[in-house]
This record gives C-alpha cells, sequence and structure tokens, in this order.
C-alpha cells in the first residue's frame, strides 16, 4: 500500500536515520555524518520537513501525522546512480572482454533490438522497479540511439514520480550501421526530446554523445551547441575507460592534450557534465595521478564524484555492493575507504556530481523525500553481524560487505512509498 503523504497529511518514518551535514572528504567523517538511532523523518507534499532525533523531530509534527515505524532499520537517502545503461540488461554478466571488443560482441548487438519500442518499454519497467528494489531513487541514464528509448523510460519514470536524467546516445561513426544517426539527425531528434521533457516535473535531459570514438568532430559540435542552446541541460558520455580506447581516441581526434581535453575542446565539460569512468587521466585533467579517489576528492582538487552501477558492463543494482566495490578498490590502492564517504558518494556526493545538491540525496528540510530503509536483519548473518558493532561507522560497513537488494526494506520516492520489500510494488 501507498503511504502519500498529501497536503494534509505528514508522514512520519521512525527508525535510525543517517544523514550529512557536510562533504565527509572536506570536513572529515566525524563533523559530516549524522546518525540518530532513535530517529525519525518527517514528510509532507513529497518533501523533507524535518529529520534527526524522533522526540525533537516528532515536536514539530501536527499530532494527527502519519507515523510508521521501521525497526532495526536505517532511512537513509535515496541512492543515486551517476551512470548506468538501461537497454543492456539484456547482457548483464557478459564478460570477459576488453571494453572495445565488449561493445562489439554484446553491446552494440544488444542495443539494435531497441528499434521496437515495446520491447524498450519492457526493459525500461524492469530497470526502474530494479532500482528501487534497491533504493536507488535518481539515476542519470543512457538510452540507445533510438530517440523512443528515452521517451519509454522518462514515461515510465514519470508514472512513478522518479527523478531521472536521460538522454538517447549519439553516435555517428564506428557503430553498425542499424546504431548511427548523423550529427544533424541527432541534434534534431535530442532538441525534440529536450521539449518534450526536459524540466517536466523531475525529469531532466542529458545530451548523450557516447563516446569521442563514436562521434565525428562534427557530431560533437552539434552536442556542444546545444548544450549551450538549453542551459539546464546536461551532458553525459564515457571517458579514458581503457587504454586500447585512449589511444583509438588519439587517432581519432589528433591533436588535443588529452582525451578529456577533447570534450573540453568542443565545450562539453562543465557544470552539469558526467563523465564515467575518467580512469586513465593525467595531473593537468584532474589535477591528480590516476583516477585515485583518495586524491580526486583532495579538498585541494575540486572534482565531483559519485558512485554508479554502470550497468550492463557493471553486474548488479545494488549500490551497497557498488559501495563495497569502491571500498576494495580504494583499499587496493593503499587508501582505504571510510564507509560514511562511500555512503556520501552515493547519496549527497552523488547529488552534487548532478548539481542536485539539496534538492535530493540527503535528509535536508526542503529536500525532496527520496529514502531508502535498510533492514540491519535481513539476512540471519547480517542480524548476527548486528550485535556485534560498535558504532554507525561499523553497522555501515557491515552493511556494504553483507547487504544487497534483501536489505532494501521500504523505497520511498516525493514521500510516497514505491516499493515495499514484505508487499511489492506498491
Ligand atoms: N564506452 C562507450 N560505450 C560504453 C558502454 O556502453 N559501456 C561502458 N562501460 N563503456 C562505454
Ligand atoms: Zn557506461
Amino acid at each position: 500500500m501507498a503511504s502519500p503523504a498529501t497536503k494534509s497529511t505528514t508522514l512520519v518514518l521512525r527508525g535510525g536515520v543517517l544523514s550529512f551535514r557536510d562533504d565527509p572528504f572536506r570536513a572529515g567523517v566525524d563533523a559530516s555524518r549524522v546518525f540518530e538511532s532513535d530517529g525519525a523523518v518527517a514528510i509532507r507534499d513529497g518533501r523533507i520537513v524535518a529529520a534527526g532525533n524522533a522526540r525533537q523531530v516528532i515536536a514539530q509534527v501536527p499530532a494527527d501525522a502519519q507515523v510508521a515505524c521501521y525497526d532495526h532499520a536505517l532511512i537513509a537517502p535515496g541512492f543515486i546512480d551517476c551512470h548506468v545503461h538501461y537497454p543492456q540488461l539484456p547482457i548483464i554478466g557478459a564478460g570477459g572482454k576488453p571494453l572495445l571488443d565488449w561493445l562489439d560482441a554484446y553491446t552494440f548487438p544488444a542495443e539494435q533490438r531497441y528499434v521496437d519500442a515495446d520491447f524498450a518499454r519492457e526493459v525500461a519497467r524492469l530497470y526502474l522497479r530494479e532500482n528501487l528494489r534497491n533504493g536507488i531513487t535518481t539515476a542519470s541514464v543512457f538510452g540507445t540511439v533510438h530517440a523512443h528509448s528515452v521517451d519509454v523510460v522518462f514515461e515510465e519514470a514519470k508514472a512513478l514520480g522518479l527523478r531521472l536524467l536521460a538522454g538517447k546516445a549519439l553516435m555517428d561513426r564506428n557503430a553498425p550501421a542499424a546504431l548511427l544517426d548523423t550529427a544533424q539527425r541527432g541534434y534534431d531528434e535530442s532538441k525534440a526530446l529536450i521539449e518534450r521533457w526536459h524540466g517536466r516535473g523531475r525529469l531532466a535531459y542529458a545530451i548523450t554523445p557516447r563516446f569521442a570514438a563514436t562521434s565525428t568532430p562534427a557530431q560533437l559540435e552539434a552536442a556542444s551547441a546545444l548544450w549551450r542552446e538549453f542551459p539546464g541541460t546536461y551532458v553525459q558520455s564515457h571517458v579514458a575507460e581503457s587504454q586500447a580506447e585512449l589511444q583509438w581516441i588519439r587517432t581519432l581526434y589528433p591533436g588535443h592534450r588529452s582525451y578529456l581535453e577533447v570534450y573540453g575542446d568542443y565545450g562539453l565539460l562543465g557544470r552539469r557534465a558526467v563523465y564515467a569512468h575518467a580512469l586513465h587521466v593525467d595531473d593537468a585533467d584532474l589535477g591528480s595521478g590516476q583516477f585515485d579517489l583518495a586524491r580526486a576528492r583532495h579538498p585541494a582538487r575540486p572534482v565531483n564524484i559519485g558512485l554508479a552501477t554502470d550497468l550492463g558492463a557493471g553486474t548488479h543494482f545494488s549500490m551497497l555492493r557498488t559501495m563495497q566495490a569502491a571500498s576494495e578498490v580504494a583499499h587496493l590502492r593503499g587508501s582505504p575507504l571510510a564507509p560514511a564517504r562511500a555512503w556520501w558518494l552515493a547519496t549527497a556526493g552523488a547529488a552534487e556530481a548532478l548539481d542536485l545538491s539539496g534538492v535530493v540525496g540527503n535528509l535536508a528540510p526542503g529536500g525532496e523525500a527520496d529514502l531508502c530503509v535498510l533492514d540491519l536483519r535481513a539476512t540471519p548473518l547480517l542480524a548476527f553481524r548486528m550485535q556485534h558493532v560498535r558504532d554507525i561507522d561499523e553497522a555501515l560497513a557491515v552493511l556494504l560487505a553483507l547487504g544487497d537488494d534483501r536489505a532494501v526494506r521500504a523505497t520511498y520516492v516525493a514521500g510516497s512509498k514505491v516499493w515495499d520489500r514484505d508487499e511489492g510494488t506498491s
């Protein structure tokens, strides 16, 4: 059953409550992460009214507020997936190949099926429902080259009240003919999608040159012109994911200082530009060495970073598992990632990366009430292990280590419960 926080109703969720008062990379974990074991979040008209200590929150709400109690649970901001390809659900787990071979062998064949709008809708529905099952309430999504692949995901997101960024892939070379547009057609179709969807409710358009290798210079110019024409839209793409890709880009785009600078030189960097991967970048690109979370988040370097599933190259929807993977990589690189920082990168930090601070990703009053409720006893092992945690940071670490979709007990979007693990989708 949905629990709408309608105009006349305030909804109060009770349980442990996690939020952020600052960036834990900049201000430190203790000064940033806020946890109330006896906490509450009050919601009205789809927005957060108050969050924190239950007694203090309840003192602020009308006596007729509706209350939902979640025992042994953590109420947290809904997760944000900064980069994902919904059309790639049919190839999740098709691995064993380097990037460029993977694109040719699995991805491009799979994306050709989206010429069929009914198929696209079926996958978009599954994709969004999986997001909700995993507590993901905002995502930045790639469609295929087919404009209707974006129409269907926006339509389905709108029906659920979800905040979503999405765009049709721009590709005018180096892919099968069935997946190619032209600079002009890509521009025209993207413009029509912007006019149809951008700023409608919680939806935003992302101009989506897939990566420089599948766009001619003319297409990057057209993408850039469109971005300038429609301020407030996003740009999303890929950069520097593999060495072979880097070398290919050097031959396709000679004369640019770096791969990232190809995008820079075409006017495709800046606020609201979201680039996936950025693994092989140099000092001038990021003011850092190779992509290295600790250094990239150094206070002196203003690089906004968010976590992403990158399905279907990525293999799971769970942001808990994505955080765990980020922690493992950080550990291997010799600078362990504090769990509260991982959590921030999947919520408030991801919101900052998508220029949505104060809108989603946190529990500050006035923000949109997108939340997930995590069950600290979701599995027998999790329940057992949670008995032995000493503090919230250890509890967060344990959720990353042992949690997955089973731990997502409920998901709220704009104050309405849209997923309940024990009841199904509302
Ligand atoms: N680079 C260009 N296209 C893609 C894609 O679909 N997935 C990933 N991971 N990298 C890409
Ligand atoms: Zn990707």
